[in-house]
């Protein structure tokens, strides 16, 4: 099996199946495909599969590269999309990346889409086939999830029939084909020599190293890097939240605790968002077991859970400044995707906060120029308000004109959760200003 892969791999003639056509899917899908293999695209979303199929990038977020790629492969039919298994009956190599959400309430992994593109792969899979699950898993998971459900309906043996390997991404919207090309990957093979195959096919299309190991390695290593993240913005967080109460500045503590050598504290920012940093250290402590409780990555999760809920107050201290109450008040909020210049909006805070305000007795105006739902003219959405708010740093946000916005608002309070506005220039134009992790307060 490990030959014939090998070979077909490097003639470029292995059929490759993407299961799953999302913001990583799609990109893998495209880049596979342009570098000379024929590729299909298996989804069960009719929709998309209709407008990638033709030529259309139904991601709307700034991705460069990407909807000229789609357009160019699907042209030059290098890439084929379906609904349909079957396809998978002859492919030599199938890529599963489907979404792998946490349970809003218990943080347990849910894998149903990922027990659906399984089930319904097995069913289709031929011997001689290596299966590369690219989704976060927790770690564990390969091992008791993936290898026996393919086994079991599928008939095939792992390691005599087919081999199965975790290479998970490290992509971000606003990156997604820069990252795939340049960053680093970790390949766990089961058995290992399945990371050796996969290593020869990811090198057509990965210009940073390849590092295999084992399935629960790559496991560790894609949700503790996701995890690191979460504390260290947590840690910036809690130090904001300090700086507030304390009457101090975080971004010029910031500043200076970063001069220490080794010291790289994060952003403190409105919360963190999308489909990877608020589940992935869910996904990591998944499977602590009974004899070990993790705890500082929980603690990292409630302090970031907590920061819309936090901007929601600096609105309330806002407009007590500006004189009214959050009751019957009417707030803006700019941003909705959860990251600057992208349509995503999995995980938003603003959400969060939206629900918030709205609890409080507020009424609530939503504005993302990436978000088809919340586009429109920025100056009109804020028209007559009482708090403007910026959850996310759009380019569109960093380029607003304070002065114009104030001749149009109700009452001039400005709620920065993202670093996006000097507090000292907001004021001098006449705003009412509040800012994560800066204190009104100064006791020397
Ligand atoms: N989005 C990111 O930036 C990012 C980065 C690194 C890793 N990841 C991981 O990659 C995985 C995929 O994430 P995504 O953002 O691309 O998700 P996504 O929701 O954008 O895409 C998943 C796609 O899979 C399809 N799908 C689901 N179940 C299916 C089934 N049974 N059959 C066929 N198609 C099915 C969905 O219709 C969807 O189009 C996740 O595990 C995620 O954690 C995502």
């Amino acid at each position: 099996m490990k030959e014939r892969l090998l070979r077909a791999i490097e003639r470029k003639s292995a059929k490759i199946v993407v299961l799953g056509l999302g913001y990583v899917g799609l990109p893998v899908a495209c880049r596979f495909a342009e570098v000379g293999f024929r590729v299909w695209g298996l989804d069960r979303d009719e929709e998309k599969v209709r407008r990638i199929g033709r030529g259309e990038c139904p991601i709307e977020g700034e991705e460069p590269g990407l909807p000229e790629l789609v357009a160019r492969v699907m042209a030059e039919k290098r890439l084929t999309t379906t609904t349909d298994y079957a396809v998978c009956r002859d492919a030599q190599v199938v890529l599963v990346v489907v979404e792998t959400p946490v349970d809003p309430e218990t943080h347990k992994p849910r894998y149903e889409a990922l027990r659906g593109a399984l089930t319904s792969l097995a069913a289709h899979l031929s011997p001689n086939t290596m299966v590369i699950v690219e989704s976060t898993l927790a770690p564990g998971t390969m091992d008791r999830l993936v290898r026996p459900l393919l086994e079991e309906k599928s008939g095939l043996r792992v390691g005599e029939d087919l081999y199965l390997v975790h290479c998970p991404e490290r992509v971000m919207p606003g990156r997604l084909l820069y990252n795939l090309r340049h960053m680093s990957r970790v390949v766990g093979g089961m058995p290992l020599e399945a990371a050796e195959v996969a290593v020869a096919l990811y090198r057509h299309i990965v210009e940073g190293d390849l590092d295999p190991t084992d399935c629960l390695t790559a496991e560790l290593v894609k949700t503790a890097e996701n995890a690191y993240r979460d504390v260290q913005i947590a840690f910036a967080n809690e130090v904001a939240l300090l700086c507030e109460t304390m009457g101090a500045d975080v971004w010029r503590v910031r500043e200076l605790v970063n001069k220490s050598p080794g010291r790289d504290m994060h952003l403190p920012g409105a919360g963190v968002g999308g489909h990877c940093i608020p589940k992935d250290p869910w996904l990591l402590i998944a499977n602590a077991g009974e004899r070990f409780t993790p705890r500082l990555i929980p603690a990292a999760r409630a302090v970031n859970d907590g920061m819309p809920l936090h901007v929601a107050e600096l609105v309330v201290d806002g407009l007590r400044e500006a004189g009214v109450g959050i009751e019957g008040s009417r707030v803006a909020v700019l941003g909705y995707a959860y990251r600057e210049n992208t349509d995503d909006t999995r995980n938003s805070p603003s959400e969060v906060l939206v629900r918030r305000l709205r609890e409080m007795g507020a009424e609530v105006v939503i504005h993302d120029p990436w978000v088809p739902a919340y586009r429109g003219d920025l100056e009109e959405r804020v028209r007559g308000c009482d708090a403007v708010v910026v959850m996310v740093a759009h380019d569109e946000y960093r380029e607003m004109d304070l002065e114009r916005l104030r001749r149009v608002v109700r009452r001039p309070v400005l709620v920065d959760g993202r670093e996006v506005f000097p507090v000292e220039g907001v004021r001098a134009r006449g705003w009412v200003c509040r800012r994560i992790g800066v204190g009104t307060r100064r006791d020397g």
